[in-house]
């Protein structure tokens, strides 16, 4: 089963993309499948890549790929220089990338052109979970609460009073559609504010404006079985740094100190069953299938808050995806087997 795991990408998540592809390659074992690292750099050409040593690259030129329209997984190779010629067909795709594009639902259209089979969420899910604006319409709608917001477009931005009146301060300002905290800034006074809105806006011309909540971070991982019943695991908590204020990207990915990750999360049994509830929910509410990773506030009270959903989870080392998954009983190789299975479908 040859198996094209496409990491890298034009996203601000670049970065984090070749740290989870890379454990997605050492994951799919090599005894059952033929993994084909396909890098795409930070301009979005395809570019054939090895993994060897552990060691993903991360190419700058070299031999160019195409996945063919109506092809059926039909790859053909652009050599530079060299003549172009044909690669073994591609039984499916694994997109490893976050962000977009990627992660909103134009890669899975690629699939789908292609007429390749496709790890994880299709099309309208993986667009609907990554903006925002939209996924909070639709778990109010689902009746899931959220954190309160408004969302902002370039050159109709509300005043800083304004905002400030509707959602109280502290407020999260965040581009509509981006990923790992990327371009995300916590704001208490009109300076920031506006600082704020020009870092969203280097990232989306839409932004969000949240209300602060006061709470816990939790996470869950939903893998949808090939038969369309939902996986749900146990929650894992994330713990920011006291220094890093909010789960932000340098928390994330550059501080090895920047956050604690607890799993399970320590949590009353019927706190958990709620959650596990509603990440079923909000999976369902958004359109999703194949995979998520859901990400809830839980207050002190124990009020439960739908932050977002992620259809391509981080694999990182410090990822959630995979250590909720574990903690409730599914290894990390069983996990890909899964997600393969599901795909194959
Ligand atoms: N967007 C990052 C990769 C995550 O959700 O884990
Ligand atoms: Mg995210």
């Amino acid at each position: 089963l040859r198996i094209a795991v496409l990491y890298g990408g034009r996203s601000a998540e670049h970065d984090v993309s070749v740290m989870s592809g890379t454990n997605v390659m050492q994951a799919l074992d090599p005894g059952k499948y033929d993994a084909v690292p396909v890098f795409i750099t930070r301009d979005g050409r395809w570019l054939a890549s090895r993994f060897e040593g552990g060691v993903l690259e991360t190419p700058e030129s070299g031999t160019e790929l195409c996945l063919l329209p109506g092809g059926k997984g039909r790859l053909v190779a652009l050599p530079a220089g060299g003549v172009p010629h044909e690669l073994p067909a591609i039984d499916l795709l694994f997109p490893v990338l976050h962000g977009l594009p990627g992660e909103d639902g134009s890669v899975q259209g690629l699939a789908d052109v292609a007429g390749v089979a496709l790890v994880g969420c299709d099309i309208l899910g993986s667009a609907t979970a990554l903006d925002k604006d939209i996924a909070k319409r639709l778990y109010l709608e689902a009746g899931l609460a959220t954190a309160r917001a408004v969302t902002i477009r370039q050159g109709a931005e509300p005043s800083f009073a304004e905002l400030a009146g509707t959602l109280g301060l502290p407020v999260f300002i965040k581009p509509a559609r981006q990923g790992s905290s990327v371009g995300v800034s916590k704001v208490n006074s009109e300076e920031e504010y506006a600082a704020a809105l020009a870092e969203g806006f280097r990232y989306d011309r839409k932004l969000v404006a949240e209300e602060f909540i006061r709470g816990r971070e939790i996470e869950l991982s939903v893998l949808e079985q090939p038969d369309g019943e939902l996986f749900v695991s146990r929650p894992g908590e994330i713990r920011p740094a006291q220094n890093h204020g909010f789960y932000s990207y340098d928390a994330k990915y550059i501080d090895a100190d920047g956050a604690a990750i607890i799993v399970p999360a320590q949590l009353p049994a019927e706190v958990e069953a709620k959650l596990q509830a509603m990440a079923a929910d909000a999976f369902r509410a958004l359109g999703c299938d194949g995979m998520a990773r859901a990400d809830f506030f839980v207050t002190e009270d124990m009020r439960i808050l739908v932050n977002e959903l992620n259809t391509i989870p981080g694999f990182t080392n410090i990822s959630m995806y995979p250590k909720a998954m574990a903690a409730s009983g599914v290894s990390y190789p069983e996990l890909i087997d899964r997600l393969v299975a599901h795909g194959l479908a």
